[in-house]
């Protein structure tokens, strides 16, 4: 039988799923918070005006939940190509929900210490990086707009993404 890993999808790996897999479960990860640190060069932005993408910062009491894809070795190929710019894999343990069942998993992380990292600031200020971003995937609204979506979809209240959404919604509404 080919190896099979579960992967941990908490950004653009939940709704825009180009790979194939064989089973899909939503699932928990703790000690780790969804942020929108990370800068985009290749997806959501360009090398002179990145966007902004979510990564994991670690966080001792938070609990993140995702999706997780169980898929073939090989899907790592595609999944590292396209995750290139800036994050690392990880392994991790993972709960999926509905199995009540912790498994090993892998998720991809974008550190600090990446070239790419642009870290915290206000919300409005996210918010409004988020609204002027385009990259060779679409825009960076469409971007944070799916996940958050994506997210209400499996029951997740996220309070950075859904705050940035409200941003951005408000901004869009703006004269
Ligand atoms: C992920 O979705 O798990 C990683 C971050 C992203 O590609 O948006």
């Amino acid at each position: 039988m080919r190896e099979q890993h579960w992967v941990f999808g908490y950004g653009s790996l939940i709704y825009k799923v180009d790979f194939p897999y064989l089973d899909r479960e939503v699932a928990l990860l703790r000690g780790w918070s969804r942020r929108f640190w990370q800068g985009s060069h290749d997806h959501r932005g360009t090398a002179e005006s990145p966007g902004r993408v979510v990564t994991l910062i670690q966080d001792e009491d938070a609990l993140c939940r995702g999706v997780a894809f169980l898929v073939e070795e090989s899907v790592f190929e595609h999944l590292d190509h396209r995750e290139k710019n800036g994050y690392e894999r990880h392994s991790t343990k993972l709960h999926l929900e509905h199995r009540d069942e912790t498994v090993t998993g892998t998720f991809y992380i974008a550190t600090s210490d990446n070239p790419a990292f642009l870290g915290d600031a206000p919300d409005s200020e996210l918010a409004k990086h988020i609204a002027h971003s385009q990259g060779p995937s679409g825009s960076n609204a469409d971007y944070l707009l799916s996940l958050a979506n994506a997210l209400r979809d499996i029951g997740e209240h996220d309070e950075h993404v859904q705050n940035l959404e409200r941003h951005l919604l408000a901004l869009k509404q703006a004269p």
